[in-house]
């Protein structure tokens, strides 16, 4: 028999209490960088394979991807603030006694140490952060307001999930920094149940939504893409690097290699949101049209 949320929130409660971990006691934060090891792995910075790419000495592309890490820690941050003001408005709407709640708080408690390891790794490194300003910072400010009901679980797996597809296929890249390294495996762990969570929960509501919910939620998925693959490409962060900020983000965005990256990464969700019907004809287009789907 199928199992009910409450017992897959139960196992995931089980999960966490034997692999959890505090980055401040369980990373090496005085462990020196290696001089000549990069903050990403190539194949994973936005420019990799481009003739900009290959222009640049040794010591840019290092710095180029000491940029995007903190670019994207930064959006790490912001998207783990979000989604922790989500889960505390749906913990108010269920039974604080229930696996579903205490699973829900430890999920919270996971991103509150997520965001201080992303910081200090900012720090560490030697970057700043990419802070939303202006335009930027109310929109991340207001999407509470429009995210709803299922929409909380199609962000929740747009922001973890792709993310968490492209950590998994680089943190052992012997080009990377150990510090990096540590991070991306701490963090995909504790993702994996963030993301079993969303799963089954957007699962279980698949079957009960309005077809106004359900256009409303393939809107959602649809303009993800745009959004996610915008800040990846922040020109800051080439700036920074010391390269032209907008000629770069154009290098990156026509990227066949980092097309093909990003759709390596989102392949697991979309097939996931196509096998619940969230993925519709608009969704498909702006998909393929963005580089998450080949
Ligand atoms: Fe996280
Ligand atoms: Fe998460």
């Amino acid at each position: 028999m199928a199992s009910t949320a409450g017992e897959v929130a139960g196992r995931l409660l089980a999960g966490s209490v034997k692999r959890s971990y505090d980055p401040v006691v369980d990373m090496d934060w005085d462990a020196p960088l290696d001089p000549d090891k990069l903050f990403l792995p190539p194949e994973v910075v936005t420019l990799y394979a481009t003739p900009l790419w290959e222009a640049m000495s040794a010591s840019t592309r290092r710095e180029l991807s000491r940029q995007e890490l903190a670019n994207v820690l930064s959006a790490g941050i912001w998207f783990e603030n979000l989604l922790n003001r989500l889960l505390l408005r749906e913990l108010m709407k269920t039974d604080p006694t229930s696996h579903w709640s205490h699973y829900t708080l430890t999920e919270m408690g996971d991103e509150c140490r997520h965001m201080m390891m992303f910081g200090k790794l900012i720090d560490r490194i030697g970057a700043r952060p990419f802070w939303p300003r202006g335009a930027g910072r109310l929109a991340v400010m207001a999407l509470p307001l429009v995210l709803r009901g299922s929409m909380v679980w199609v962000a929740a797996l747009v922001g973890e999930e792709i993310f968490d597809a492209l950590q998994r296929r680089t943190l052992d890249d012997p080009q990377l920094q150990p510090l990096v390294s540590r991070a991306m495996r701490i963090h995909v762990t504790e993702e994996a149940r963030h993301i079993g969570f969303a799963r089954d929960l957007l699962a279980r509501r698949v079957g009960d939504m309005s077809r106004l919910e359900r256009a409303y939620t393939r809107a959602c998925v649809a303009v993800a893409a745009p959004i996610f693959r915008n800040l990846l490409v922040n020109w800051h962060m080439y700036e920074r690097a010391g390269l032209d900020g907008r000629a770069a983000k154009r290098a990156a965005l026509a990227s066949p290699h980092s097309r093909r990256t990003l759709g390596a990464g989102a392949a697991g969700l979309a097939s996931f949101l196509r096998a619940q019907g969230l993925m519709g004809p608009i969704g498909e287009q702006v998909w393929r049209r963005t580089g998450f789907l080949s």
